[in-house]
């Protein structure tokens, strides 16, 4: 468990670097990130490689005991390359090219562009591939930010061409597959087909699926092509990215597959105004973040690339990108870093060094202020540095509860939601928030995973089914959530044969006849629950637990299958959950507190704007050994403990499979 910083030596006088060094290793930092926007210094004209000053910052971070993670330029391409390579610019829906003066402005289609990225990287890792500094690369620079994952340049249409030539075979089976009867949307050849923009009504739905799909391929190749050109060249060290949060528009999994540690960038206030909270939820956690966003994203991203992540960026204080940018709460900076550490993060870095005094970003904190005095966190990164040796040797162990998460089902639903605010992250994260508050801890995995080991398998959101989903979940045994829409499409977005729940079917006798959704706001009473979004009409034999107070049946009891025909309400959840959870010691956590295991130890965070007391909601405290803090926790108050008893007894936890 390390600290770290993204540092860009290029924005200061280089008689600054050595002072920058050593103050970051006094503060108990290890990692370093730098260099992933820095094209137009390392190469301010066309082949002219000016890579000593990079060097001497390498020399400089590794001289102070640093370890160096090196990005690759390729999010920001500079001004001579973009007018020199006519179509590399990506375009939007609307037919407009995205202009140069910010970042991310190419297509990942443009095989021209492509050339130059793979002439770039070829040349920063020969040059540092084996520099003792550099432990790490990342590629690129968060892939999709400010919606670029899907272009609609001429490249793009073409390269789309060829991938639906590869999935579909011929024209007739793509026609077939999307429907294309409908509205003489037939296609006589591949070139025919456009990209699914400007139409007078929605395109049709297969028709942009296909485009998701082709376009997060696009992204995984172009990850790919990076991976391929630095893995030989500099052996030994890690691949990684950094993902973002609240953001669904590529496979992860896929992009993971190529990287040996995942990351991502955790602004915990920033996505609090994002996301759909309600108002008075957002006013409570204003300054803490919501205690599950966070957590959640810990979880999915350890997935994605088998077990080792990190967190690459991590607010320090204000950012600058939300409607609002309130302060962190004093602690809460220390209580993040403690989240991700729970939750097996190898590394948790803060975004930024120093804040910029220039440029877009010159409100966005950094742990130093622009004249190098020590802003509001550092005080907590030291007291995060001074508690890590504390829990040092906690490895994560696989969770009792698996969330499957597929991505190109949340396409498809959002893509036709039916409902204007049917959002696939706020079911699941409902389903996620659920089982936190029972104090239990979640792994996410993916469509494929191997489910051994699982007591619980929850499936909040699953309209594609995957392949061999009921013989895994036979084999492992576990009891299963299923959320509305389970199986409720094909891979090319249509109903299937017999009516869904597909897949499902094979595991409880149910059958979805008609879906209506809901308006905003609506809530229809079922007992004492209470139905809001989506509602299913359903036939079945199994007995009903809930009902709405109309007859439609909303929690259907299939045994090992509890299956919900509506977004539930959190107490409907609770109710479904905590007899599944009956020995996995469930508890119940108030509204803030959350719990997470990291090996034999325990964590918690407390993200209420109160005090909380553990010993009111966590038995057995009697017998453990305090590492940080203790059962009082304060508003950002964090405390880990390990159980003697169960230290005692357990066998060594094992590594995440
Ligand atoms: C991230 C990005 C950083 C910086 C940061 C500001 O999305 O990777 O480069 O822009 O946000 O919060």
């Amino acid at each position: 468990m390390k600290l770290g910083v993204c540092y860009y030596p290029e924005h200061w006088p280089e008689d600054w670097w050595v002072d920058d060094a050593r103050r970051m290793a006094d503060l108990g930092l290890k990692q370093v990130r730098i260099g992933e926007f820095a094209w137009s210094r390392l190469e301010p004209a066309p082949g002219q490689l000016t890579f000593d000053w990079l060097a001497r910052a390498l020399d400089t971070l590794g001289g102070a005991g640093l370890e160096v993670v090196l990005g690759t330029p390729t999010a920001t391409p500079p001004k001579w390359l973009v007018d020199s390579l006519p179509g590399m610019l990506a375009v939007d829906a609307h037919g407009r090219e995205r202009g140069f003066g910010s970042r991310r402005h190419y297509c990942f289609s443009s095989e021209p562009y492509r050339a130059e990225c793979a002439r770039i990287v070829t040349a920063l890792a020969d040059r540092f591939g084996t520099h003792p500094a550099v432990t790490a690369w990342q590629t690129d620079n968060e892939y999709g930010c400010h919606d670029t994952v899907e272009s609609y340049s001429a490249g793009a249409r073409t390269a789309f061409q060829a991938w639906l030539t590869q999935r579909y075979g011929s024209v007739e089976a793509l026609n077939r597959a999307w429907g294309n009867v409908f509205w003489s949307m037939e296609y006589r050849c591949f070139d025919e087909i456009e990209l699914p923009a400007g139409t007078v009504t929605e395109a049709s739905p297969a028709h942009r699926l296909a485009f998701q799909r082709f376009s997060s391929d696009q992204v995984t190749s172009f990850n790919r092509l990076q991976a391929d050109i630095i893995r030989p060249r500099s052996p030994g060290r890690d691949i990684i990215h950094n993902f973002m949060g609240q953001f669904t528009a590529f496979d992860h999994f896929d992009v993971g597959a190529d990287l040996d540690v995942s990351s991502w960038d955790s602004y915990p206030l920033g996505f609090l105004e994002w996301f759909g909270w309600p108002q008075v939820v957002k006013a409570r956690f204003m300054r803490q973040g919501h205690p599950d966003f966070t957590a959640f994203h810990h979880d999915l991203y350890r997935a994605t690339s088998g077990g080792r992540w990190q967190v690459m960026e991590l607010q320090p204080g204000p950012v600058n990108w939300g409607a609002w940018n309130p302060a962190p709460l004093p602690g809460m900076v220390r209580a993040w870093s403690w989240e991700a550490f729970a939750h097996g993060a190898e590394v948790v870095s803060y975004f930024r060094w120093r804040q910029a005094p220039f440029a877009q970003e010159q409100m966005h904190a950094g742990l130093l202020r622009p004249d190098s005095s020590e802003a509001e966190a550092v005080d907590e990164v030291r007291a995060v540095a001074a508690e890590l040796p504390l829990v040092a040797g906690a490895t994560t162990a696989q969770a009792p509860v698996a969330l499957m998460v597929d991505y190109p089902g949340i396409w498809s639903t959002t893509i036709q939601p039916q409902g204007r605010d049917f959002r696939p992250l706020e079911i699941i994260l409902a389903f996620y928030a659920a089982a936190r508050r029972l104090g239990l801890d979640v792994d996410v995995v993916g469509p494929q995973a191997d489910l051994t080991g699982y007591a619980i398998l929850l499936l909040p959101h699953l309209p594609v089914w995957p392949e061999g989903l009921a013989a895994r979940i036979a084999a492992a045994g576990c009891q299963v959530v299923a959320g509305p829409r389970t199986g409720s499409k094909t891979g090319e977005h249509a109903i299937p044969d017999g009516l869904p729940p597909e897949g499902l079917k094979t595991l409880a006798d149910l059958t979805v006849l008609r879906v209506e959704s809901l308006r905003s706001g609506w809530l229809e009473p079922a007992g004492p629950y209470q139905v809001s979004h989506w509602l299913e009409h359903v036939r079945t034999g199994l007995p009903v637990r809930a009902a709405t107070d109309s007859g439609h049946p909303v929690w259907i009891d299939g045994g090992q299958v509890q299956y919900l025909a509506c977004w539930p309400c959190p107490r409907l959840l609770d109710d479904v959950l905590r007899p599944l959870a009956a020995g996995l010691d469930p508890l119940d956590l108030p509204d803030g507190l959350r719990l997470r295991r990291r090996g034999e130890v325990r964590f918690a965070v407390n993200y209420a704007p109160e005090p909380v007391s553990l010993r009111a909601h966590v038995p057995g405290l009697e017998h453990v050994e305090w590492l940080i803090g203790g059962p009082e926790l304060a508003p950002a108050g964090v405390a880990a403990w390990r159980d003697i008893r169960f230290a005692q007894t357990s066998p060594s936890t094992s590594s995440m499979p």
